[in-house]
Formats: C-alpha cells, sequence, structure tokens
C-alpha cells in the first residue's frame, strides 16, 4: 500500500465540497442508467447468496441500488467525506458503509474474516487511485472473493482519456461537474486499457467475461445528449471456477 498522499488527500477534498443532491458529481448517473444496465453483466456469475463490496462506493448511488437486489451490500470507499455521503443518502441503512483503503490487504483480510467469500463490484476506482495502488487493490478485492466471490469491475477506456481532454479544453471550460474533479487534482482515464486483465491475472483471478459498455454522466454535450464514456466491463474470479457460459472476453 502506498503512503497515504495526493491521491488521498485529493479525494476527501473532492468529497468534502460534493454537493449531497442527486447527480451533482459528474459520473453519478442514476442507477438505472448505471447498475441497472450491468446487472445482466454479471448475475450469471455471481452467487446471489454471498454479500456484495461496492469497492470505491463514494457517494453510494449504485450501492443502494445493489442493497435492492442482495441481502447483505456493504459500500467501502477510501473517502470518509464520501461515505459520509453515502450514510445520509441511505436513512433506512439498506446497505452498510465503511471507510476502506481497498489497497491495505490487511483491511480487506479483516472485512473477509467477517463476512466470508463475497462478490465485489467495482466503478471507475481502478483508473482513479493512487497509481502505486493499483496492483494492491485488486489484491485486496482477490481478498474479498475468497474461493466463491466474482468481480464485476467496469473502467474507462483509454479512449475515454481523449474524450475528456477535448472536454477540458473546450472554448467555454468543461463541463461544470468535470471542472470539479479536475479542480481537485484527480486526473481519470490514466490507466492502459492492456493493463487492466494484467492487474486481475497478477492477483491470481481468472477473466470468466468482458465487453465495452459507456460509462454515463451526469453532463450533457452543447447539442443535449448525455456525455457517455467508453468504458471496459470484465467479471473475474479465483482460479478454477466453472464458468456459466462465457460471453466476449
Ligand atoms: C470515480 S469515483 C466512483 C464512485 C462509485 N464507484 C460510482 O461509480 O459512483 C472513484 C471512487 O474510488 C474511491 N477510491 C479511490 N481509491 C480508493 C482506494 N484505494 N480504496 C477505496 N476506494 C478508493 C474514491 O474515493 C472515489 O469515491
Amino acid at each position: 500500500m502506498s503512503v497515504p498522499g495526493t491521491y488521498t488527500q485529493a479525494w476527501e477534498s473532492f468529497w468534502r465540497d460534493a454537493p449531497p443532491s442527486d447527480g451533482a458529481v459528474f459520473w453519478d448517473a442514476d442507477a438505472s442508467l448505471t447498475a441497472a444496465l450491468q446487472v445482466p453483466l454479471f448475475e450469471p456469475y455471481f452467487d446471489a447468496g454471498l454479500p456484495v463490496v461496492d469497492f470505491g462506493c463514494g457517494n453510494g448511488t449504485q450501492t443502494r441500488y445493489l442493497a435492492e437486489r442482495y441481502d447483505r451490500v456493504v459500500g467501502v470507499d477510501l473517502s470518509a467525506a464520501a461515505i459520509e455521503h453515502a450514510r445520509r443518502a441511505d436513512p433506512h441503512g439498506i446497505a452498510e458503509y465503511q471507510q476502506f483503503n481497498g489497497a491495505d490487504a490487511a483491511v480487506a483480510r479483516r472485512l473477509h474474516a467477517e463476512m466470508g467469500d463475497a462478490n465485489v463490484y467495482m466503478r471507475g476506482v481502478l483508473h482513479q487511485c493512487e497509481p502505486a495502488d493499483r496492483e494492491p487493490l485488486i489484491e485486496g478485492i482477490a481478498i474479498l472473493l475468497g474461493e466463491r466471490g466474482r468481480v464485476f469491475a467496469v473502467e474507462l477506456a483509454a479512449a475515454a482519456k481523449g474524450l475528456l481532454l477535448g472536454l477540458a479544453q473546450a472554448p467555454g471550460g468543461p463541463p461544470p461537474k468535470l471542472g470539479a474533479v479536475f479542480a481537485h487534482g484527480l486526473t481519470p482515464g490514466e490507466v492502459a486499457d492492456e493493463d487492466v486483465p494484467g492487474y486481475f491475472a497478477a492477483a491470481g483471478l481468472e477473466l470468466l467475461a468482458g465487453g465495452e459498455q459507456p460509462l454515463r454522466t451526469t453532463e450533457f454535450h452543447p447539442d443535449g445528449t448525455r456525455i457517455e464514456l467508453p468504458s471496459k466491463w470484465l467479471v473475474a474470479g479465483a482460479g478454477d471456477q466453472a464458468r456459466p457460459g462465457s460471453t466476449e472476453v
């Protein structure tokens, strides 16, 4: 795990300044446009009896949707301010939340000891964590999965970076919610496409399925169309698991 540094501080200040209202954060699209469209991709692979960890849950928009489908859902995030947002937005406590550095193997082991094997949902975290934490982060996920869990991960594709740069350099400046991301020193889209499967393989995880699905944002182009970022998803699990009719890898 890297020494707590710029990314930790950037995330803390980002979430401290983020408004609590629905859709106020650039990537925070409603679950009907996000997790609901991803469920068919991962549901055939997830053992529905296992708890689900939303890894890097942010303000918990997708966590709450997952908690409507699975008995036990735990949202974890590096940022204490993000966890505060998530708890406030879930007054009935349909999910649980923990401040958690996913790159800390000891913390992952403690959570695994408490909850047993879990499935993991991760949206847009690998490309937005401390670069030195990328490998430990996926190792942390492998600990949470144990033998039976599977991970669904969706990350920005390299093609998203050009789109983001174009938006950042627009004559009138970037769309305000994207501007807030850059203003906090966060630099989305830095992970090369070909590196992502390698992080999972290095953690001993086997790729079971994968494909492309855009990440819908809450901002719009001048022509009124929603800004969508090219993204890639995958499902992976511990080495020798059976495949339920795999697709698209
Ligand atoms: C782009 S946001 C995505 C939030 C959420 N997954 C969503 O789709 O709305 C990335 C999140 O990852 C969290 N994060 C970054 N590094 C992390 C780490 N090492 N452990 C846990 N969370 C981390 C950040 O605090 C941030 O909330």
